[in-house]
């Protein structure tokens, strides 16, 4: 049947059903390759790219079936069905590095947007099945249970997440900042999925992250969980959290975090 409703938890319990089966789909299809042929590097690449596009397929098939008036932005096939109230952001498999080296860190993220604010989002580990929920107003999960981030207030003692984009010269770019603020953290994470990382500070597992270059899709459901959770999610000089910066901090740090990024030019670069 058909769903029009654009109340969070609606939204949010599509969301769920449609993430868990592509992150199925994610799963077998990483087995079925690993079970057949795959000798070379480049043959990898391309199973995972065919995995990320045939999931993304799968998402984008359910979602026109169950919310046919709706938008989508996914990842892979770009957007559909411009000037719709609801949009559905949807990375079909983050962590496509750890995909395909079959490093447990990998997840189908769903996130609905209604006017422009994300509402409902899910971030769902298919290596694992640990799954985050969220939706606005209504706090963060982790397989139902409700969390909340960390309460670190001083940097020197922050345990920090990022990433890092494909682009050489970006890369060269973020390399710079992570040395200035390395000596400034307790220390540093680098896990390979950007949802996840936001999803691990939402629950305290990391006490802030930051990256520069997120695209909606890998930041849309794990920004929600983040702020859910009690987080600041932001970029810098009070931008929106986007292509320039991402940062999830609890709000005492945040500022600390933000000050240093921002003196180290963190958004600048390629
Ligand atoms: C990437 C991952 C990675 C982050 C990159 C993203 P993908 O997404 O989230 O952790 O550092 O910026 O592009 O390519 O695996 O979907």
């Amino acid at each position: 049947m058909q769903r029009t409703s654009s109340e969070p938890l609606d939204l949010l319990e599509t969301a769920v059903e449609i993430a868990r089966r592509a992150a199925d789909t994610a799963a077998r299809m990483r087995a079925e390759a690993v079970s057949s042929t795959i000798d070379t590097k480049s043959t990898d690449t391309d199973v995972v790219t065919a995995a990320d596009r045939a999931v993304e397929r799968q998402i984008a098939e359910e979602l026109r079936t169950l919310r046919p008036g709706d938008a989508l932005l996914g990842e892979e096939y770009g957007s559909a069905g411009e000037g719709a109230a609801v949009r559905w952001i949807v990375d079909p498999i983050d962590g496509t590095v750890n995909y395909l080296y079959g490093l447990p860190q990998y997840a189908v993220s769903i996130a609905a947007e209604v006017d422009g604010v994300v509402l409902a989002g899910v971030v769902r580990n298919a290596a694992t099945g640990d799954e985050w929920t969220a939706s606005r107003g209504g706090g963060a999960f982790h397989d139902g249970r409700p969390i909340r981030g960390s309460r670190q207030t001083v940097l020197a003692q922050a345990l920090v997440g990022t990433g890092f984009g494909y682009d050489a010269a970006r890369r060269t770019h973020q390399a710079a900042v992570l040395s200035g603020l390395l000596p400034h953290v307790r220390d540093i994470r680098r896990f390979g999925a950007a949802s996840l990382d936001l999803c691990f500070a939402a629950e305290g597992l990391i006490d802030a992250y930051y990256e520069k270059g997120l695209n909606p899709w890998d930041h849309a459901a794990g920004g929600l969980v983040a702020r859910e959770a009690g987080l600041t999610v932001a970029g810098l000089d009070g931008a929106e959290p986007g292509l320039p910066m991402v940062i999830a901090a609890p709000p005492a740090l945040f500022g600390p975090l933000h000050d240093r990024l921002s003196a180290l030019d963190a958004a600048g670069g390629a």
